[in-house]
């Protein structure tokens, strides 16, 4: 049993997962393109993560591009046998780093394949369709044409699960009405909360939902109230903000993204934190203007 074990866990798939995760898109180099900074660096966090005891890794080839897939295959393949690697397709990058929907059948396919071979592995555990309506948000639009085609790519036998990013709540029920989705991915944490409802709707179905940016991403959160919570609990800031989430709904799974051995340990212990009614109550302010 390991520390992260006291975090719960719930399953993804078919599979029952830590509800503490690890999130790889900090690891390509700066904007998540190219290299990483320091590449041993990389490789050591993520085996301190699989070491400590989490079982589920998020990632993506657009991460780099490629960058973070070779770098989890090369730090631990072979894999664990109870470890989940989550993908993710839909987007391609371009030379200038931007971010573009990559949403025809060929596209897709190549994209499974390419996530098939730089992680070395026969079938992906999930693949998340990454909505790119907006790169930004959710936005409104159908699925139905790439989903079909991650779906046919699962009846060959490639994925085994398969799961949707950056969506609305009509995306997840056509997608529902297309293949089973195990998992929904959107931006969500503390000062973000635009998915509130669809967490709880989420959850009555049994459904993972997976924050991205759960510490605020690429402006990590900062709040007087946070920071007071965090003073109280004896925890950090991000220990909290972490706690928060898991105390927010059981079918939330945390991947919080470092490339910093000592962050990740912060990160990992945050599974241990308590967080009494009066804290979270505060914390919830933060998301409706609370002074902060
Ligand atoms: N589906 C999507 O569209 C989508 C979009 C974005 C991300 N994601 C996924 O979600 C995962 C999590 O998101 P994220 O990594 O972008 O954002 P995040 O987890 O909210 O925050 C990461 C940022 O916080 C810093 N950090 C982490 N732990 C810290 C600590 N204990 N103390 C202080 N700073 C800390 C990191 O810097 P250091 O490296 O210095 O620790 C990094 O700058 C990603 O890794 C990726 O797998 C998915």
């Amino acid at each position: 049993m390991s520390l992260i074990d006291e975090s719960g866990s719930y399953a993804l798939g078919s599979q029952q997962v830590k509800r503490l995760g690890y999130g790889a898109m900090q690891l390509a180099g700066p904007g998540v393109f190219g290299p990483p900074k320091d590449r041993d660096a990389a490789l050591a966090v993520l085996r301190a993560a699989v070491e400590a005891g989490v079982n589920h890794i998020d990632t993506s080839d657009f991460y780099g591009p490629h960058v973070t897939n070779l770098l989890i295959r090369e730090a631990l393949a072979p894999y664990p046998d109870d470890l989940v690697i989550v993908t993710k397709v839909g987007a391609v990058r371009g030379e200038d780093a931007s971010w573009n929907p990559a949403f025809t059948p060929e596209m897709l396919t190549r994209a499974v394949h390419d996530n098939l071979r730089n992680l070395g592995r026969d079938v992906l555990d999930v693949v998340n369709l990454r909505a790119m309506f907006d790169v930004h948000g959710p936005a409104e639009g159908s699925i139905e044409g790439p989903l079909s085609v991650l779906a046919g790519l699962q009846q060959q036998g490639l994925i085994r699960h398969i799961g949707l990013s950056n969506v609305t709540a009509n995306q997840i029920a056509e997608g529902r009405g297309i293949c089973q989705i195990v998992c929904v991915q959107n931006q969500y944490n503390l000062a973000h909360r635009a998915d509130d409802t669809l967490i709880d709707e989420l959850a009555r179905d049994g459904i993972a939902y997976v924050p991205f940016f759960p510490l605020g991403g690429f402006s990590p959160l900062q709040s007087a109230i946070l920071t007071e919570a965090a003073t109280q609990l004896g925890a950090t800031p991000m220990q909290t903000a972490l706690a928060w989430l898991l105390r927010r709904s059981p079918n939330i799974l945390l991947i919080p993204g470092t490339s910093s051995p000592v962050h990740l340990r912060e990160n990992l212990a945050a599974a241990t934190l308590r967080l009494p009614d009066a804290v979270a109550n505060a914390l919830d302010g933060i998301a409706s203007g609370g002074a902060g």
